[in-house]
């Protein structure tokens, strides 16, 4: 039983072999967080870890108790009793008190996991991958109630947590702070490792040493973002990719967020992750509760990949879901870079001939099919096809990529509408705005009030017509601007602070329906690239398209940086035409294709501008990525070189069974006259030996492979120039070729 309560010293230990969580109810009967990280034997209390002593300006419970709530680690916190940490929660109370005690009441240990009802969360398929602790607290004054989950998985280091308030008494709550989850850890030895960065440079690692005061990551942009993403990390200075202790947090999460850590006088480093306070207020009216979005914890005690490892198991096998979750994804083409708005029927059959000769399975038909869309000015929100374009409509274009023997798919944006759209015309008080106020546009659009469920209705019954007349395989789900005036008009003041939150209900109960009605649609998010990957759009898509940035130079850090968290089977990834629509660059293609290939790949370009030999290389590298594709998208995957600490970069994926690989080394600029790197592998198995097929074909050990490493051929790496690539394909040796 992975989950003890031990009822005379009042203390939890939930555990499995690789981690110990310790919660203690205190004297005062809230909750204190007594240990969490590598997995410690059992025993009855651990009490001593609860600090207290007397010390000057503390303030403590009560008279002659020596627990103050500002030195004690703490499993949710509250504000205002002691504790001058910010909160976990805040409840505003009817006489305007913001002071809360919420003391244990009882406790349920329960194998499995419950789904959070109309949230993204992590699931269990039997009830013996996960056990479930559900403590139940009071407030004696107000009434209110708050339940804290937490779900141990038995066979990950992982931890997903949540909240939840009801308001059990009978005056009007307000919730003015709700986070996921608070972890109190008892030094401050600490670096933060974030994902932060811009559009179109999403996702890149950055990394900071903790100071006294809070450092935080956040978003009020109504999407999780391309400035940062929902996912922090605490790791000793020495640790690295392959050792070291790191404790993450990562929220299943879509919309606005704070992630932040507090290091206090004393060194102490508070860690809060949830909805952000700044933007949300939800007013709890007697018998009526609030979820809180779900927070995954990763320890590793392993470094960096190992911490990765397991959010790529948990959130590729247990967050994504549906047909599409385990099954390789098909080799697709779209049309965004190669023709922007400027296609008809003609141009499109006529790439997706071509692609099918080369062996692609899927053409996804990007922005500009549907209302009178010509450019970005018009059409957002008109779902119908534009027969200018399309003749015969998407369902006479799907019946044609059809006949090719291909699968199709298109592009939609519906949280969007364009002033210039008959949406618009017929509904203008359907966007977010504040009435006599401007309404600010971005990219010449404006947001459906999505948090309105009349406006989710009609958006779902354009597209329900669409999905359901015509052969649809695939859906790209597109999102290009942040919230501005998020007011919706429908709702009296005191219901405005929980717009943010109610619009991304709307978005996933809008996913929730169509999965299912269509249950084999293959959904890919995204918004102007990678603005809002995050753990909560894997639920009802498995993948996204994680940049607008296809230059394979600058892939290499958004797709190291992605790799943090997300598997690689949900990272959209395409090869484009050269020079680089974003960068201007010019790489080889079998650089474009050896970045891309780790990942959903496809290709972003019309293939008939390429000569016929470079088709041939593309019809080639399309064999080879099917052979491969189980190793590329659900292979286990290992960082090897960092694109943010030198010229070169290098991952390797493996099979779970160890026998077979894939190793991609790059290369930035070349350079004269350089020695003999060795690039050490790992995930092998030191006791196998492989047959190694790069540039030079050979066998080696496992150990061979991972302690002394793969000699790189300098003279065929430094041949082709700046840019270049080699692939190493390797798999298990059988037993006469060990010999050679
Ligand atoms: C932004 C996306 O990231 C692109 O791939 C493309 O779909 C455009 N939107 C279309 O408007």
């Amino acid at each position: 039983m992975p989950i003890i309560y031990h009822a005379t010293s009042h203390e939890f230990h939930l555990y499995n072999q690789q981690i110990s969580y310790l919660i203690q109810i205190l004297e005062n009967g809230q909750l204190g967080m007594l240990y969490y990280g590598k997995r410690i034997s059992d025993k009855e209390s651990f009490s001593y870890l609860v600090s207290g002593r007397q010390r000057s300006l503390a303030v403590y419970v009560r008279e002659g108790s020596q627990l103050s709530l500002q030195y004690a680690a703490q499993e949710y916190p509250s504000y205002g009793t002691g504790d001058f940490h910010d909160p976990a929660f805040c409840i505003v109370q009817e006489n305007g008190s913001m002071i809360s005690d919420f003391q244990y009441v009882s406790h349920m240990v329960y194998p499995g996991k419950k789904p959070l009802v109309g949230l993204p969360a992590t699931y269990t398929e039997s009830e013996e991958e996960a056990d479930t602790l559900e403590i139940t607290l009071e407030d004696a004054v107000d009434g209110a109630r708050l339940v804290l989950n937490y779900t141990i998985f038995s066979d990950l280091p992982a931890i997903a947590r949540s909240a939840r308030f009801i308001n059990a008494g009978s005056q009007v709550l307000t919730l003015e702070r709700a986070m996921s989850a608070c972890v109190d850890l008892p030094d401050d030895n600490f670096e933060m490792v974030q994902l932060s960065g811009a559009w179109s440079r999403e996702r890149h690692v950055k990394t900071r040493h903790l100071e006294q005061g809070i450092q935080s990551i956040g978003s009020t942009r109504g999407n999780s973002s391309a400035e940062h993403n929902p996912f922090l990390a605490l790791k000793r200075p020495y640790t690295n990719e392959f050792q070291g202790e790191v404790y993450a947090i990562s929220l299943v999460y879509s919309s606005n967020f704070l992630a932040q850590v507090e290091v206090d006088t004393h060194g102490m480093s508070r860690a809060l992750i949830g909805i952000h306070p700044d933007t949300f207020s939800w007013q709890l009216n007697p018998g009526e509760s609030f979820q809180t979005p779900e927070a995954v914890l990763a320890f590793s005690a392993n470094g960096l990949n190992s911490m990765s490892q397991t959010y790529h198991r948990l959130y590729g096998r247990r967050l994504a879901r549906g047909f599409w979750r385990d099954r390789e994804r098909p080799v697709l083409i779209n049309n965004w870079e190669a023709t922007e708005y400027d296609f008809d029927e003609k141009k499109i059959l006529r790439i997706a001939k071509t692609a099918k000769q080369v062996g692609i399975e899927l053409f996804v038909l990007d922005d500009g099919w549907f209302g009178a869309r010509r450019n970005d000015f018009a059409g957002l929100g008109d779902w119908v096809v534009n027969r200018e374009k399309l003749p015969d409509g998407i369902a006479g274009l799907a019946n044609k990529i059809e006949a090719l023997g291909m699968k199709f798919g298109f592009w939609i944006e519906p949280e969007m509408v364009n002033i210039d759209s008959d949406l618009y015309r017929s509904h203008p008080d359907w966007i977010l705005h504040v009435p006599a106020r401007n309404a600010s546009p971005c990219r010449h659009q404006y947001v459906l009030d999505f948090s309105r469920s009349e406006v989710v209705d009609a958006v779902h019954d354009m597209l329900y017509h669409l999905l359901s007349t015509a052969k649809i395989s695939y859906i790209k789900w597109d999102m290009n601007r942040y919230l501005s005036e998020c007011y919706s008009i429908e709702k009296p003041p005191s219901e405005q602070g929980k717009v943010f939150h109610q619009y991304i209900l709307g978005v996933y109960n809008l996913y929730e329906r169509l999965l299912k009605e269509f249950p084999n649609l293959l959904f890919e998010s995204c918004s102007s690239g990678g603005a809002r990957f995050d753990p909560g759009m894997l639920y009802y898509a498995p993948q996204g398209w994680i940049s607008d940035n296809t230059d394979a130079i600058e892939r290499l850090r958004i797709q190291y940086g992605t790799s943090f968290v997300y598997p690689l089977s949900s990272m959209g990834a395409h090869v484009s035409m050269v020079p680089n629509q974003q960068v201007g660059r010019i790489t080889p293609l079998e650089t474009r294709t050896n970045v891309a290939m780790f990942g959903a790949f496809g290709y972003e370009l019309d293939l008939n501008s390429l000569s016929r030999d470079e088709l041939d290389m593309v019809a080639k590298q399309i064999t080879f990525i099917k052979e491969h594709r189980q190793l590329l998208q659900f292979g286990i995957f290992w960082r090897l070189r960092s694109p943010f600490e030198g010229n070169d970069t290098a991952w390797i994926t493996v099979s779970p069974d160890q026998s077979r690989a894939v190793v991609a080394y790059f290369q930035i600029l070349n350079r004269s006259n350089t020695g003999w790197d060795r690039l050490k592998l790992a995930g092998l198995d030191p006791a196998r030996h492989y047959y190694v097929n790069g540039n030079t074909s050979c066998v080696y050990g496992g150990d061979e492979l991972m302690e002394i490493g793969l000699v790189l051929q300098r003279e065929e790496i430094c041949s082709s120039g700046d840019f270049s690539s080699t692939l190493f394909d390797i798999c298990q040796a059988g037993e006469n070729e060990i010999g050679l």
